[in-house]
């Protein structure tokens, strides 16, 4: 009697209920009665975006192409890849094939446009909202690295550009799709993708536009968390390490010492692979995270350089 009543006292304090529930320890007890029927694991369905819509910056090759297969994987119905390339690359093409022929066919659509221009963004996210009807994820991973040169120096029309890809275009691309996120009443999922760099400095790189603007997108992050948690629209930034792509090959393929000075610097000895992206982004998209929002995610191998 004293335990019913203690379990009654906690539960009117839950706010709020799993859409999956009942799950973990509360499927267990209410299941107690029933010894017979064989119990059905949830952990991987909280990972599911079964029927989920999302849109990636960036998305045609490296991270954001990356990331946008691991949402249709992860069985999203559509995820539009947005990105400036007037068309796609081959390797968009081919994991838009190879994900249509998985269960459940899921879309990969590309659409072009400078993710700088907002009103072009926000018709973008409104066409897709139209469309689909709903919108639920959103990762914002167009970005650029441009030479390094002497902070003294930076030329104001380079500093300029930087900023307004990497922290501009950010929040437009966050814009585009948690409107149509209220819009639709659905909730949903924002990731914002800064860098190691937003935190530390890579110690004998000039890259202070690189730099300061991923700070911004880590404040970003906190700010717009703060503004729509109440709306149930979670805004998280995930912050990688060094990870062989387009964007670091300008410098690896130049400087191919920098392979291992990059690597000695990392904890684990090396560099990150694109796919090793794919769970955190799976995690913090999905129903699997919906205490986490305002949080920065580092997946970076514990790589410490300034
Ligand atoms: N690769 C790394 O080591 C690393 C580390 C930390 C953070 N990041 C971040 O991850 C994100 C993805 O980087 P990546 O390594 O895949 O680089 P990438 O250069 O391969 O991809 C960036 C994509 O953004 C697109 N883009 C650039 N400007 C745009 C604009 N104005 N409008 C629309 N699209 C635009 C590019 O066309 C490209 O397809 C970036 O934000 C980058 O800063 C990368």
């Amino acid at each position: 009697m004293q335990g019913r009543f203690r379990r009654k006292a906690s539960m009117s304090r839950v706010q709020s209920v799993s859409p999956l529930a009942p799950i973990g320890v509360e499927a267990a007890v209410q299941a107690k009665a029933d010894s017979k029927s064989t119990p059905h694991p949830k952990i991987f369905d909280e990972f599911k975006l079964t029927d989920r819509v999302g849109i990636v910056s960036g998305g045609a090759r490296g991270l954001g192409l990356e990331m946008a297969m691991t949402l249709c994987e992860a069985g999203a119905r559509a995820i539009y890849c947005l990105d400036i390339h007037k068309e796609p690359t081959e390797e968009w093409e081919a994991v838009r094939d190879y994900v249509q022929r998985m269960e459940r066919s899921p879309r990969l659509e590309y659409i072009t446009v400078d993710v700088t221009d907002q009103q072009a963004v926000w018709k973008v996210g409104e066409d897709i909202g139209d469309k689909e009807g709903r919108m639920d994820v959103c990762i914002a991973a167009a970005g650029v690295l441009r030479p390094e040169k002497d902070a003294l120096e930076y030329p104001a029309s380079e500093f300029k550009e930087v900023m307004n890809v990497n922290v501009n275009g950010v929040l437009f691309t966050a814009q585009a799709a948690g409107r149509q996120m209220r819009r639709f009443g659905n909730k949903g999922s924002i990731i914002l993708i800064a860098s190691m760099s937003g935190s530390i400095t890579n110690h004998g790189h000039a890259w202070v536009s690189y730099n300061s603007s991923k700070s911004a997108v880590l404040q970003m992050t906190r700010s717009m968390a703060c503004q729509l948690g109440e709306e149930g629209i979670r805004v998280n930034s995930l912050s990688p390490g060094h990870i062989y792509t387009k964007m670091t090959a300008q410098y690896l393929d130049q400087q191919p010492h920098l392979l291992e000075k990059w690597s000695s610097l990392n904890p684990l000895g090396r560099i990150g692979r694109t796919d090793e992206v794919r769970g955190v982004v799976a995690w913090l998209a999905s129903d699997a995270s919906t205490f986490c929002t305002g949080s920065d995610i580092l997946v970076s191998g514990g790589h410490h350089a300034w």
